[in-house]
């Protein structure tokens, strides 16, 4: 019987996020490196004050805000957001390419300018197929010759044309002064450099260091059921399919007696004659008070790779993939590959933890290797049968499964009778669990999830929370003292079974009981944030929903309190932010935004899924199809929308204004295109921002604070995107027809 349950084959990122979790989870694991140092290429040594990593500078940079939580349980971060300075031909310039760089090369001044620059001299080309045609297509000859050819060809060792486009076409040129390097919400520099991140993850760990796997192979593979191997998988199989090809690199650190050396922390160096292709100093990386009077810098000299040489990036073109892909093939049933070197892939540090996570989970959820755990239970998917108890510990629940509800409404519309009321939340653990929180938009963090505040402070303020408790085939399951208890609630008048979008089973469908729900499967939504990204306005409610999200969720909050998200000043409401969020990202939006309030559960959204895929290029779940002559009044008589309002609203939003009909957008939730905002000009909804910032303005004779401003922008979300655009001062039929629903 092997002594370990995984060697892990690399203490770096992915092998020490992957033994992390299965020690928590009572794995044992063992840990092998052949470097005299755990951290892998992440590894950061203090010199004289100085955190130095060792093998090239190392930003933190996420947008899931679970990778962000995950790696924050192990370090404090310094909020560094990282900028990067270009020296081309003895001159500085600001990178990534904006508004700055465009000054500094041609003179122009304002975002017009340098667009119609751009314009005459870019060399379009309809799908580049390399670098050097992506960069002409781009910025032109110019901009290429003096940033991209030179650093190309000295970092990969090929002219760009023998090059694939991807390694650059995520670049941002930006025609406002926005230099950060990275556009992730959540950045920084763990406080005492990475190698203190490791010694966490690896605490309890058995950890080897240098060991080398091959020198040791069947020694080290009788000591464990399973192999995590981390290293690179063309030597794993020795070879046999080819060897792969990888880009190495050469660190050259010095100290030095002076203060400040080059003003920032990174500076690259484009031309082809400088043999490096940056300089890092490190101090700018720290806090100000955490800074010495000397400095370290290190040059970066790009080299072909050997086999004796780190293989620091691997190079995916066409044909090393397709190499990679028949190693993969390969795999043995008890290994598994990860992390940079393993995968083949060039995977930034958050890649990394998310890969090693999903590996680990999903190790844990495979039947072969669960056991049972004191106080956990997990979700099983069977519709029809009704629950039990499991004689391993578990508690399997049968869900009816995946869904498209609002826990509020559920909790809101299920009832005994009399003052017996019952609420339920919906505890999902396990990965089918965790499945079906995505599909359902519960939380997904194995918690529980009881989210009753607003029905207290809102009109069902007499329903007690019933915590820790999981509603599912019928069944109320509640665990309390280390026991699960059920109540079934078939017996409920059926109409008690009334939520947003749970039906009601018919009693005569296959294994169904009366009053039996059923929630429908959804499919996950596009894990890729460049296609589907949700944007969260938040004030102080629980967005921990967002969890289920963690890679396309953008959250803005209006809380000063509250730091975790990206902070906006508290003026305004949801329109403000969703404007913003058009504004600050206009050159990077998704394929398609889904805007959202915070706590969305209160209205009556559609799945997820439904925004991220929707037909439509502007997708809402309208409440109905309202006239322009139906008053709306919210309460306070002398903000009234009548036709002459909202007719002057539309003319201050450039819209057509003599349309009849509109639609509401319900819970003021929607998902846009990114083709379909881009028809009008950043400009324009900047122009918008500002009327969003204004506590009120004045609409046919009569003044609407900031609140109902907000309601005005619900009636016409559909027009601002949708509709035909009217000059200010031009009037309607005449020159345009409103779309209705937009289509792609
Ligand atoms: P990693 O290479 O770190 O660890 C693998 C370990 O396996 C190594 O320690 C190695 O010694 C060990 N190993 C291999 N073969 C073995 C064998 N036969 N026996 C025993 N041990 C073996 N990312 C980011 O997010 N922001 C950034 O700014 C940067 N910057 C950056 C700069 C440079 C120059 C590089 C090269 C990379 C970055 N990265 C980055 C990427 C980052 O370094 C990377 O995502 C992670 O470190 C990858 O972690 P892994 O665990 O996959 O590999």
């Amino acid at each position: 019987m092997p002594r370990f349950d995984y060697l892990i084959v690399g203490a770096g990122l992915f092998g020490s996020v992957f033994a992390r979790q299965m020690a928590d989870a009572g794995r044992k694991c063992l840990v092998v490196d052949k470097r005299s140092h755990i951290g892998g290429n992440c590894f950061t040594e203090n010199l004289g004050g100085i955190d130095v990593h060792r093998y090239g500078p190392h930003i933190f940079h996420t947008n899931s805000l679970r990778i962000w939580n995950y790696v924050r349980r192990f370090a404090e971060f310094h909020p560094y957001r990282h900028k990067v300075k270009a020296c081309c031909r003895g001159q500085l310039y600001s990178l990534p390419i904006n508004l700055l760089t465009l000054h500094q090369l041609w003179g122009v001044t304002t975002p017009g300018e340098a667009r119609a620059k751009l314009e005459s001299v870019r060399e379009p080309v309809a799908n580049p197929a390399n670098l050097e045609q992506w960069a002409l297509s781009q910025v032109g000859r110019d901009i290429y010759e003096l940033f991209f050819r030179g650093y190309s060809q000295k970092q990969w060792g090929k002219h760009p044309r023998d090059l694939p486009a991807s390694i650059l076409s995520r670049l941002p040129i930006r025609l406002n002064f926005n230099d950060d390097y990275f556009d992730d919400n959540f950045q920084g520099i763990p406080i005492g450099g990475y190698t203190a991140i490791f010694e966490k993850l690896l605490g309890g760990v058995d950890v080897r260091l240098g060991t080398d796997y091959f020198a040791n192979r069947g020694h080290l593979e009788a000591l464990a059921e399973k192999i995590v191997y981390t290293g690179q998988i063309d030597r794993f199989f020795d070879y046999c399919r080819g060897p792969l090809d990888y880009r190495t690199l050469r660190f050259e650190t010095q100290r030095l007696a002076v203060e400040d050396f080059q003003g920032g922390a990174i500076v690259n160096y484009c031309d082809a004659d400088v043999p490096f292709t940056r300089i890092t100093e490190f101090k700018h990386f720290q806090p100000q008070g955490r800074r010495p009077l000397h400095t370290a810098i290190t040059h970066e000299y790009p080299m072909p790779w050997t086999q004796m040489a780190e293989p620091y990036y691997p190079i995916n073109s066409s044909a090393n993939d397709a190499i990679a892909d028949e190693y993969r093939r390969l795999k043995p049933p008890n290994v598994i590959f990860g992390g940079r070197l393993g995968s083949y892939r060039y995977y930034d540090m958050h890649q990394v933890i998310a890969s090693a996570l999903a590996a680990a989970e999903h190790e844990l959820a495979d039947p072969a290797h669960r056991r049972p755990a004191a106080g956990i239970f997990h979700t099983v998917t069977n519709c029809a049968a009704p629950s039990q108890a499991s004689s391993d510990g578990h508690v399997v629940a049968n869900y009816a499964n995946g869904g498209n509800l609002m826990a509020s409404e559920a909790q809101a519309n299920w009832h005994t009778g009399g003052d017996a009321s019952v609420a339920c939340n919906y505890l999902l653990l396990g990965p089918e669990g965790r499945e079906l929180a995505r599909n359902v938009i519960l939380h997904a963090n194995g918690g529980i999830y009881t989210d009753m505040h607003h029905l207290r402070t809102r009109r069902w303020s007499r329903l007690p929370s019933v915590p820790n408790a999981l509603l599912c085939g019928g069944t109320i399951w509640r665990w309390s003292d280390g026991h699960m208890t059920t109540t079934n609630l078939s017996a409920l008048p059926a109409q008690r079974w009334r939520t947003g979008k749970l039906r009601r089973r018919v009693a005569d469908s296959p294994g169904a009981g009366p009053g039996c729900a059923e929630l429908r499967p959804q499919p996950p939504v596009p894990s890729d944030r460049s296609k589907f990204e949700i944007v969260v306005a938040k004030y102080r409610e629980d967005v921990a929903w967002t969890q289920c999200y963690p890679d396309n969720t953008t959250v803005y909050c209006k809380d000063p309190q509250d730091s975790r998200f990206i902070s906006l000043p508290n003026v305004g409401r949801e329109y403000g932010t969703y404007l913003h969020h058009i504004v600050s990202r206009y050159e990077s939006l998704s394929e398609r935004t889904f805007f959202v309030q915070g706590d969305p559960f209160f209205h009556r959204p559609l799945a997820f899924c439904h925004y991220a895929s929707a037909q439509e290029s502007f997708k809402f779940d309208p409440n109905s199809r309202q006239t322009m002559a139906q008053a709306a009044n919210w309460g306070w008589a002398d903000q009234t929308a009548d036709g002459r309002v909202k007719a002057a609203f539309l003319r201050l939003l450039e819209r057509r204004w003599d349309i009849t009909e509109y639609r509401f957008t319900w819970g003021a939730q929607f998902a846009v295109t990114r083709d379909l905002i881009r028809r009008r000009p950043r400009e324009y909804y900047q122009k918008l921002y500002g009327i969003s910032q204004l506590p009120e303005i004045t609409l046919a004779g009569r003044r609407f604070d900031n609140l109902h401003i907000g309601f005005l922008f619900e009636f016409f979300w559909e027009s601002i995107f949708c509709g035909q655009h009217t000059p200010q001062g031009a009037g309607g039929k005449a020159d345009n027809q409103e779309t209705g629903r937009c289509t792609n």
